[in-house]
């Protein structure tokens, strides 16, 4: 299945001179959401992970059916101020500005295997600050998947050494 073909392209959003990557058209469509989840099920499953890490918003759409097809425990990452029990927080820089991500301080164990899953690799800079908490909570990440990946912004370089993975290169 051509995945690339179920993603629309809107020019200028949410400024101009930026091209968005609308996976909603993807959603919505039982053949494409399904086959991206099998697609990405089977790249990742010889990883033997044990926690799926999915990064608000769009993240948790693709991470919690993931952490189902893999038989993983479910992790989300939140921007600042959602999560209830005690956190840990990472603050990363966006093209403009700098926002902060947190995760519960408990939701790992020591050793775990973690897969980190977004729904679209950028500047890379989103996930970096995951990696990051990850392994302050002491977690093994053994592999990181989207499914869009925008090769030209190079993210893959700034995740190195991680193994990345995804359906889709623009
Ligand atoms: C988008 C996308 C990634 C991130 C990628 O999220 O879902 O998380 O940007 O960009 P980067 O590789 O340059 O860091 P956004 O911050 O728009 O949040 P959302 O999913 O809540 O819309």
């Amino acid at each position: 299945m051509d995945l690339a073909s179920y993603i629309r392209n809107i020019p200028d959003f949410p400024r101009k001179g930026v091209q968005f990557k609308d996976i909603t058209t993807l959603l919505k469509n039982k053949e494409a959401f399904r086959y991206a989840m099998d697609s990405l099920a089977t790249l990742l499953e010889p990883k033997q992970a044990d926690i799926v890490v999915g990064i608000e918003a769009r993240g948790f759409i693709i991470g919690a059916p993931l952490a189902y097809l893999l038989g993983c425990g479910f992790v989300p990452v939140r921007k600042k101020g959602k999560l209830p029990a005690e956190t840990v927080s990472k603050s990363y820089q966006l093209e403009y500005g700098v926002s902060v991500l947190e995760v519960h301080k408990d939701a790992i164990e020591p050793g775990q295997k973690v897969l980190i899953v977004d729904d679209l690799l950028a500047t890379g800079g989103t996930t970096k600050a995951v990696c990051e908490l990850v392994e302050e909570l002491g977690g093994n990440i053994v592999g990181i998947g989207f499914v869009i990946e925008l090769e030209f912004l190079k993210g893959r370089e700034k995740l190195q050494p991680y193994q990345i993975y995804s359906l889709v290169k623009l």
